[in-house]
């Protein structure tokens, strides 16, 4: 079956079908029993780009650009949440990731939890929160690692319980915004602390130009962003494509 290009990328995502594009026809054929080893090397980045797209016209529908280089992304992911985008949030997080078998999924709190929820519920593994201070329900022994925030300019702990990671978890770390990478980057301290094994980190929205997510990936994490925005004014968002 030959398709066009416009009702390729609808159908993809509804049926989560392989396709192989015919240069000559600029159609696409679908089939169930694509090889494996194309399939990595052409679906996958097609799907990545799907992927993309969905978080960047929702940022384009409903985010502003506030002074000092915020995004305000309250009527979706913030502060109001939009379930039913959410629950394509998750799907799209095991699209990229299922291949590398994470065991947990850790983020902070707060607004890390329900993203990496979404994803823990498709992808059927616990999800890990670390608290931004020791409180009484965080008990016994723990991993902690201190944060700075660039954003708001201050300190916290990022703190786990220490028998919520276990030497042989594979971790994928997720969060809603990367900005300069602070909050990642404890979190990969904390994961080491455990002896186990970070296999990667979604996150919601990279802000490029703040340098969190090429540090990450200099050190040879794989980072998949949804969105990735390379700058913003109040008028204007560009977007990267990795
Ligand atoms: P970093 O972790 O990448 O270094 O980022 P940074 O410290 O600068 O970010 C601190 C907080 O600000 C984080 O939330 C982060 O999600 C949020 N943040 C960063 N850039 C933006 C932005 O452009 N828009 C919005 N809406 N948030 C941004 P947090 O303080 O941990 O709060 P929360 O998770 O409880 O919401």
């Amino acid at each position: 079956m030959f398709l066009p290009r416009r009702l390729v990328a609808a159908t993809i995502k509804n049926h989560k079908l392989s396709l192989i594009y015919v240069p000559e026809r600029d159609s696409f054929f679908f089939s169930k029993r694509f090889p494996r080893r194309l399939l990595k090397a052409v679906i996958i980045p097609f799907r990545k780009v799907l992927h993309m797209r969905a978080m960047e016209e929702k940022i384009r529908s409903e985010g502003t650009v506030l002074p000092g280089g915020i995004l305000k992304v309250g009527s979706f992911l913030n502060q109001q949440i939009d379930s039913v985008f959410l629950k394509e949030i998750g799907e799209e997080i095991s699209d990229l990731f299922a291949d590398e078998h994470p065991t947990k999924l850790l983020t902070i709190e707060s607004s890390g939890i329900a993203i990496a929820a979404a994803a823990g519920m498709i992808m059927d593994i616990p999800v890990v929160f670390a608290k931004k201070h020791k409180t009484s329900n965080v008990d016994g022994e723990i991993y902690s690692a201190e944060i700075h925030s660039f954003t708001h300019g201050n300190d916290y702990q990022a703190v786990v319980s220490r028998d919520y990671l276990l030497p042989d978890d594979r971790v994928l770390l997720i969060d809603d915004f990367l900005a300069s990478g602070n909050a990642l980057e404890g979190l990969v301290k904390i994961v080491s602390m455990a002896g186990a094994e970070v296999v990667g980190a979604a996150v919601a929205i990279e802000k490029k130009f703040q340098g969190g997510g090429d540090k990450l990936r200099s050190r040879g994490i794989r980072v998949e962003p949804l969105a990735c925005i390379d700058s913003m004014t109040d008028s204007d968002i560009t977007f990267c494509h990795l």
